[in-house]
């Protein structure tokens, strides 16, 4: 495995050697001295449905199993996404929140109901990661909780109970069971969704029904001793903006955010995703080509929320995105189960590039999901685990969490393929707490390297600070049980600078992430 490293490493070195010879030009202009907006780490967020193998088998495996546990965790899985930092997981669901009963998942695992999982795979659901597992996962993470409540089939008053037995500090019914149960404090909970595609799976509603429904659950979903909810209302999809308009003109006063939700579709249509593995330049290229339009969907809802309100205080939250393709061959149906490319590490870079310039708006975002399901961070087989390409993006964007974004003016050369094409480059630059400045770029172009020179204005730089370069031999390239490795990062130290211009050269299909001082 060591000797394999080695050869990447010495093959990515011998490359960066040879291709500025033949690179296409890129400029951009960094404007250091006028960050306005911080990039919220909670752009950074998770989302973990009971879905497929995401859950039971992904990360929980309970505390009798053969497999390496902590309290039920998976142990090799916890580490895993601990080194990853995660601000915020969303959870139950997805779809599975709005039938999800929060009493079928407190009490002893043993005694807890057996229900169906109506929505992925019909599959028997027993309960067994509840409300205390949940927590507990966050607690273990250092994540804040997202939960995500019913409004499609469930109570006002259920979701009540559900907030009191969680965050109540004094003495009621609620918060004895809760006790009984086995925890005495009561949890902080700070995102709190109030129902999960309404449009759709979470009750097929109109838009001017769900507003008013929105402002009656909402109503319901009180702050108990002193802890304080971050309501998040149900948005679409896609460039659904009237949704948006219509909750927003009728309740942008009782929430603080709204949802997105967009994936990213390689192939020509939701019936035909394409596959996760072997795919040829076209559904690379159709890939990231798709995953560019999260920018302009942005916009969209942005502009409508403008109106309503133009102080922004209001986030956008995307708490579903990533890219979904046809599942792996020999998966079980219903089960999202996906390999994971250098292809979509892009599509994870291009698509956090996205949200955190929009940092105005877009104040969090659950990237779908974390283990074993759509674009994961992390595949598991039995015993086995592997990191995503996917995981490696999400550990070098780390440096962006609660920095400030650095305005950039990008002139970019074209990715051409079969008559269409896209910037070849894409970046984020930020400013962190310590004066530190981080540039992430990713260039896009399936064989052609990248020159890029970054004219620092406004700043004193004078030292890089060696970064990482994820690449690899091929658009489609994955990890695998027998390869983890195939696509990971390398030390990357390849930039220079003169007079506050920092210039490297990025290999194709490539992330870079360094820093400056
Ligand atoms: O992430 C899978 C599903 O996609 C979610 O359950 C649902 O909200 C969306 O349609």
């Amino acid at each position: 495995m060591l000797a394999g490293k080695i050869i990447r490493s010495l093959l990515v070195f011998l490359f960066l050697c040879t291709s500025s010879l033949v690179a296409q030009q890129n400029r951009v202009i960094v404007n250091a001295d006028q960050g306005e907006y911080t990039i919220s780490r909670h752009i950074y967020g998770q989302f973990s449905e009971h879905l497929g193998r995401g859950i039971y088998e992904g990360i929980w495996v309970g505390e009798d199993s053969d497999i390496p546990n902590t309290e039920g965790y998976r142990t090799d899985v916890l580490k895993a996404l601990q080194e990853l930092e995660i601000p915020n997981i969303r959870w139950p669901g997805g779809c599975f929140a709005d039938e999800y009963d929060w009493r079928d998942g407190i009490g002893p695992r043993s005694e807890r109901p057996k229900t169906v999982n109506t929505h992925w795979g019909m599959v028997t659901e027993d309960n067994s990661f509840g409300t205390h597992e949940f927590l507990r996962l966050t607690e273990l993470l250092g994540a804040e909780p997202y939960i995500s409540a019913n409004v499609g089939s469930g109570t006002p008053a259920q979701m009540q109970d559900w907030v009191e037995y969680m965050t109540y500090a004094g003495e009621s019914d609620l918060a004895n069971l809760r006790r009984q149960n086995g925890r005495e404090e009561p949890w902080k909970i700070k995102f709190f969704g109030i129902g999960n595609e309404s449009w759709g799976c979470g009750g097929n509603m109109t838009a001017d029904y769900y507003a008013d429904l929105y402002r009656r659950y909402q109503t319901y979903a009180k702050d108990y001793s002193g802890n304080e909810l971050y309501k998040i209302a149900s948005g679409w999809s896609n460039a659904e903006y009237d949704w948006t308009e219509t909750v927003m003109r009728e309740a942008n006063d009782m929430m603080d955010a709204i949802s997105l939700h967009y994936y990213t579709v390689p192939g020509p249509s939701w019936e035909n995703k394409g596959p996760s593995t072997g795919f040829g330049e076209e559904l690379y290229f159709e890939g990231l080509k798709a995953s560019l339009e999260l920018d302009r969907y942005i916009e969209g809802h942005a502009t409508r929320m403008d109106k309503y309100d133009p102080e922004k205080r209001v986030a956008l939250a995307v708490d579903e995105w990533g890219v979904w393709t046809d599942p792996l061959p020999g998966s079980r149906s219903g089960f999202l189960y996906q390999q994971n490319s250098m292809r979509d590490a892009l599509i994870a870079s291009l698509s956090l590039d996205i949200l955190n310039a929009h940092s105005d708006r877009v104040r969090i975002a659950n990237i779908a999901q974390t283990v074993n399901v759509l674009q994961a961070m992390i595949l598991t087989d039995g015993p086995r685990m592997i990191k995503t390409p996917t995981y490696h993006v999400f550990h070098m964007y780390k440096v962006h969490h609660d920095a400030t974004l650095l305005p950039v003016k990008v002139t970019s050369a074209d990715y051409r393929y079969d008559g269409e094409s896209i910037p070849a480059i894409s970046t984020t630059v930020s400013r962190n707490k310590e004066g530190v400045i981080h540039i992430t770029a990713s260039n896009t172009h399936a064989s052609e390297s990248q020159e890029i020179t970054f004219d620092l204005r406004g700043t004193d730089i004078d030292r890089i600070i060696p970064g990482r370069l994820l690449t690899a031999d091929q658009i489609n390239a994955v990890n695998t049980f027998e390869d983890p490795d195939n696509v990971s990062p390398v030390m990357f130290d390849d930039a220079t600078i003169s007079n506050g211009t920092v210039s490297m050269t990025l290999p194709p299909r490539s992330i870079v992430v360094f820093g400056l001082q």
